[in-house]
This record gives C-alpha cells, structure tokens and sequence, in this order.
C-alpha cells in the first residue's frame, strides 16, 4: 500500500491557538502540517508568512508543508526557508522562471513542490520532473477554505499519476502526488483510488475542533485513515 500522508491544512485552524492547533493535530496522527499562503494578488484572500511559520516551528517536528499563493515568488522563498519550512509548492503561474525558482527552494535546503490549478495544464510538469518532490493538484480554485471538490480532479490524478509512475520506473524517484481542496472523509478514498498520495484537508479536520478536549482531532483523523487503509491507486497492484 502507499505510503499514505495526511497534511491538515491549518487555514481552518483556530489563529489565536495556533501552537495549540498544531501540537494536537500532529498528537492526534496527521503527519505534516500544510500552510497556506495567500498574499491578496495571486488569490483573493491574506493569510499567514514567514512569521507565523516561525512560530509554529518550535512546536513540532513534522514536516512543514508551505504552499505558496503569492506572485512574484523567488523573493520569499529564502525566509520561509529561514523559518523552518521543509518543503516549498509553488504556482508556475506565479513564476516567471520555474525551473530557476525549483532550484532555489533546493539552495535553501527544503523540499520543491509544483501546483496545478483546476485548469492548469500538467504539461507545466514536462520538463522540471527532475527538480520536483511533489506536485500538488488543486481540486478547488486556490483562495479559501471550505469549497467543494471539482470532480475533473480525479481524471487529472489518474493523468500525474501515470506520468509520476512512468518517471519513477525510468529515474528510480519517487515524488510524491498531493490533491488539495475539498477533500472529506466520504472522497479520499476515490481521490486516493485516482492515484493521490498526499492528502490536505482544512475543514474536514479543524471542523471538528472542541476547546479543552486535547484529543479533539482523534476521531477524524482516524476516520480518514480508516478510508485509506487497503486502498490501492487503479493500476497498481
Ligand atoms: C485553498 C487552500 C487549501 C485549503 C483547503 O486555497 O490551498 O489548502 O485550506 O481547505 P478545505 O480542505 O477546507 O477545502
Ligand atoms: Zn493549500
């Protein structure tokens, strides 16, 4: 079975929390923390920087997963780098040279993720295959928490996950194949089924925060493994 990863996205966390929000969803079983970043020009919306990343840095050892909605983005790559981060997606959008901003997440020593919206060709991937750790599929239009999945993903990952597949069988490297963006505990199981390995979920985890229950997050997180557990990507057996 795949090594299944679960990243909650902390967008839907409690802000005035955060520290507390972080320790508890990793104590309760997820295995990276997803962090959002929103600048008000690439998306419509403002979210959290090198700062908060920072912050959160001493409370756990999990993976710090930033994903950045920003434009122009060479120019932050180097504090979150600084902050703590241990992997860096990106839009190529956003970008106006890609293979040289894959290769500067790389210089400051984290990890390099690529991420194709809704509409996205995943021709973007041709030729970076051998600078990426990740690429990243957004099921949703980036800017918010709480939409709902765009169907059109799974063909989409059946798609990357062949071309990942492919690439590993001729390179001997694994990158690792992230959806993002409305994803419950009633569709991981076909998004993973669709060859996703990588799971963010904000909502669907932080919404069943209760304050004062340290074990809050427990049973969801539970849940979403439970859906994992013996299913394999179509194709590979
Ligand atoms: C959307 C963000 C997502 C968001 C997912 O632009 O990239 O990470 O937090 O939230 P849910 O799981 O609620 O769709
Ligand atoms: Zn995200």
């Amino acid at each position: 079975m795949p090594d299944y990863i679960l990243a909650p996205s902390i967008l839907s966390a409690d802000f005035a929390r955060l520290g507390d929000e972080v320790r508890d969803v990793i104590a309760s079983g997820a295995d990276w923390i997803h962090f959002d970043v929103m600048d008000n020009h690439y998306v419509p919306n403002l979210t959290i920087g090198p700062l908060v990343c920072s912050a959160i840095r001493p409370h756990t050892q999990a993976t710090i997963d930033v994903h950045l909605m920003v434009k122009p983005v060479d120019r932050i790559v180097p504090d979150f780098a600084k902050a703590g981060a241990n992997l860096i997606s990106f839009h190529p959008e956003a970008s106006d040279h890609v293979d040289r901003t894959l290769s500067l997440i790389h210089d400051h020593g984290c990890q390099a993720g690529l991420v194709l919206n809704p509409a996205s060709s995943i021709h973007h991937l041709d030729h970076v295959l051998d600078k990426l750790d990740l690429v990243l599929l957004m099921s949703v239009n980036p800017g918010f928490g709480g939409q709902s999945f765009i169907p059109s993903t799974l063909a989409k990952l059946h798609a990357v996950r062949a071309m990942l597949d492919e690439y590993k069988a001729r390179s001997g490297r694994t990158i690792r194949l992230q959806v993002d963006g409305g994803i419950k505990v009633d569709n991981i199981a076909d998004v993973a089924r669709a060859g996703a390995d990588t799971f963010v979920a904000g909502s669907a985890v932080f919404g069943a925060r209760q304050p004062g229950d340290p074990h809050h997050y427990d049973s969801v997180i539970q849940a979403l493994r439970e859906q994992l557990s013996g299913v394999y990507p179509v194709g590979l057996h």
